[in-house]
C-alpha cells in the first residue's frame, strides 16, 4: 500500500449522528410493536409481577387504560394472555365464553375498536393445574390430538369475543390447521392466525410462568423445539403456511436471531419475533444494577431482532420503546 493507504474510510459514514441517520437501515416504528399484557381474574388491584420490574397482571379496569395508552402509543397491536381463578386438568377456563380472557376481549376491543389489532394466547398452560400446554394422555404425556379438540373450541371462543388474531403458541401438531377449521366452521374467516411458527423449548420463558400463576412441574420439552436444531424451524414453517398461517413467529428473540433470518428469508408471509420474558428480566436487572445502559439496551435489542428480519416484534417494553423511537 502506498502513502494514500488507507484510502477506503468506513468510518465517513460513522462520523455525525446525521450521518448515521441517514445511512441507517434498520429503523424502529411504533406500529411494529406488540404489547403483551396479563389480565387476571378477580382481583381489585394489579397485581406486580415480581420478576418482571414494570409488568403487572391487569384488573380488567387496569386492561382498559392499558390498551388505551398502547393505541395511544401507537403500537400495532397487543396480545393478551388470561390468568383466571381456577385450574383443572382440561383448563376449563380456556373455553369458556365467560371466562377471563374471553371476557377481557370483549372489553379491549369495546374499548379501541381498530385502533389495535387485538391478539390473544391461544393455549392451555394458564388455564390448567398441571401447567402443560395441553391436556394430558394416561401416561401423563401430553396428547397432541386430545388438545387439537380444546384448541378448536378456544379458537370459537376467542372469535366469539371479538379478537382480531389468535396466537396459538402450545407447539401441538396439525394446530393452524385445527384453528383455521374451527374459525371458518363458525363463520370467523376474518379472523387471522398469527402462528407461534418456531418456538423452543426456553429457560427464557422464566419470569411468564410468574405472570400467569403456572404450575408447570418439569418441562415442554416433548413439544417445543429443541436449542440444538435449527432445520426444524423450516419443517415447522412449511406446516404453518399449509395450514393457513397468517403471520409466523419465532421465539425467543435474541438468542433465537439466526433461526429468525431464516424463517425471514424462507417466508412468504409476515415475520413476527417475541421478545420473551427472561430477555426483559435480564435487561431490566442488570440496569437496576447500574450494570448496563437500559435504554440503549432496549434500542439495541430490538433493532436487532428488526435486523434479523422480524417485522413485527412482541415486546413488554412496546409502550416506552414507541416513545424512543417517535
Ligand atoms: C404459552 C406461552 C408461553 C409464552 C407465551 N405463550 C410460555 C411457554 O410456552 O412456556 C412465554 C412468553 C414469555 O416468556 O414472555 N401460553
Amino acid at each position: 500500500m502506498s502513502a494514500e493507504f488507507p484510502y477506503v474510510r468506513p468510518r465517513r459514514l460513522r462520523s455525525t449522528p446525521a450521518m448515521r441517520r441517514l445511512v441507517a437501515e434498520t429503523r424502529l416504528h411504533p406500529a411494529e410493536l406488540i404489547l403483551p399484557l396479563f389480565v387476571r381474574e378477580g382481583v381489585r388491584e394489579p397485581v406486580p409481577v415480581a420478576s418482571m420490574p414494570g409488568v403487572v397482571q391487569h384488573t380488567r379496569e387496569t386492561l382498559r387504560k392499558a390498551v388505551t395508552e398502547a393505541a395511544e402509543a401507537g403500537l400495532g397491536g397487543v396480545m393478551l394472555f388470561g390468568v383466571p381463578e381456577t385450574q383443572d386438568a382440561t383448563g376449563t377456563e380456556g373455553t369458556n365464553p365467560d371466562g377471563i380472557l374471553q371476557q377481557a376481549i370483549r372489553d379491549v376491543v369495546a374499548e379501541v375498536g381498530d385502533a389495535l389489532v387485538v391478539m390473544s394466547d391461544l393455549c392451555l398452560d394458564e388455564y390448567t393445574d398441571h401447567g402443560h400446554c395441553g391436556v394430558l394422555a394416561a401416561d401423563g404425556s401430553v396428547d397432541n390430538d386430545a388438545t387439537l379438540e380444546r384448541y378448536a373450541e378456544m379458537a370459537r371462543v376467542q372469535a366469539d369475543a371479538g379478537v382480531h388474531l389468535v396466537g396459538p403458541s402450545g407447539m401441538m401438531d396439525g394446530q393452524i390447521a385445527v384453528v383455521r377449521k374451527a374459525l371458518d366452521e363458525a363463520g370467523h374467516q376474518d379472523v387471522g392466525i398469527l402462528a407461534y411458527t418456531a418456538k423452543y423449548a426456553s429457560a427464557f420463558y422464566g419470569p411468564f410462568r410468574e405472570a400467569i400463576g403456572s404450575s408447570l412441574k418439569g418441562d415442554r420439552k416433548a413439544y417445543q423445539q429443541d436449542p440444538a436444531n435449527a432445520r426444524e424451524a423450516l419443517r415447522e414453517l412449511e406446516l404453518d403456511l399449509a395450514e393457513g398461517a397468517d403471520l409466523v413467529m419465532v421465539k425467543p428473540g435474541m438468542a433465537y436471531l439466526d433461526i429468525l433470518r431464516q424463517i425471514a428469508d424462507a417466508s412468504p408471509v409476515p415475520v413476527s419475533a417475541y421478545q420473551v420474558s427472561g430477555e426483559y428480566a435480564m435487561v431490566e436487572a442488570a440496569a437496576a444494577n447500574g450494570w448496563i445502559d437500559r435504554e440503549r439496551m432496549i434500542l439495541e435489542t430490538l433493532t436487532s431482532l428488526r435486523r434479523a428480519g422480524a417485522e413485527q416484534i412482541l415486546t413488554y417494553w412496546a409502550v416506552e420503546a414507541a416513545a424512543m423511537v417517535k
